[in-house]
């Protein structure tokens, strides 16, 4: 199956957290990453994230002027298998193309001409089937895939096997809390042979925290 490069960013705590104990968004970054993180959206043919960070967080996924002169602003996917996007979200704005990625046999329709809503297979747990998703990505012209969370979407790209890259920022705070998201959630391995191998390709100092840069191996 040909596929996008697929390259996983996200910012967590010391304690591998990523968002509050009450899933709120939080500052879990520095200036010198955010920079950073918009230059890698730039450069990527798209950007995608689950329904929960929609919900959540209501990103507009787009790239700051601020930061990269003349964005190309990729085009943003929604993981939504229900179609709980909301008309007011923020990633429908017009600063870029959205495609809402639903599930087949759901109806879903938004006003404007640069939002697309397309269905998909499921896989067995009536999610978005990741490869499905991804070949029509491939077909639609898409090679490089930003995903940018949260921890819903990191754990199927993983176990899926179809991350490339894997950038994680680390602030050095500790965040805590049982129910707290973390990187990858999902279920989980079954057993101790099923972990995720990784390679360390790059780490360095990144403004107040660290830049770990992986790969699949
Ligand atoms: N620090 C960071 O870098 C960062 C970045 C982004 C988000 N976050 C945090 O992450 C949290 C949100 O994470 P989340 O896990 O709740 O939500 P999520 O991963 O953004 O979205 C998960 C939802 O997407 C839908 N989905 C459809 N197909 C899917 C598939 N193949 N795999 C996974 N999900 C699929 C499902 O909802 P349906 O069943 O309705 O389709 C699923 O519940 C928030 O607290 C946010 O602040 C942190």
């Amino acid at each position: 199956m040909k596929r996008p490069r697929v390259i996983i960013n996200c910012a967590m705590s010391a304690d591998g957290k990523i968002a509050s104990p009450t899933r709120k968004q939080m500052h879990i970054s520095c200036d010198e990453d955010i920079e950073r993180m918009y230059r890698l959206r730039n450069e990527c043919d798209a950007v995608l994230v689950g329904v929960g960070t929609i919900l959540t967080d209501n990103p507009k996924l787009t790239v700051k002027e601020k930061y990269v002169k003349h964005p190309k602003q990729p085009l943003r996917v929604v993981l939504d298998s229900e179609g709980r996007t909301p008309s007011h979200a923020l990633v429908l704005n017009d600063v870029s193309k959205t495609l809402i990625i639903i599930a087949k046999g759901k109806k879903k329709t938004y006003n404007g001409s640069h939002i697309e809503v397309v269905s998909c297979k499921t896989d067995r747990t009536g999610l978005i089937d990741v490869k499905s998703a991804l070949d029509f990505l491939y077909r639609k012209g898409v090679r490089t895939l930003l995903v940018e969370g949260g921890g819903t979407i990191i754990w199927n790209f993983l176990k899926n096997k179809v991350v490339d890259d894997l950038f994680i920022f680390i602030k050095p705070c500790i965040i805590g809390g049982k129910e707290t998201p973390t990187v990858a959630e999902g279920e989980g391995i079954k057993s101790e042979e099923d972990g995720i191998p990784l390679k360390i390709v790059q780490v360095k100092r990144l403004g107040i925290g660290l830049l770990i840069h992986y790969q699949s191996t």
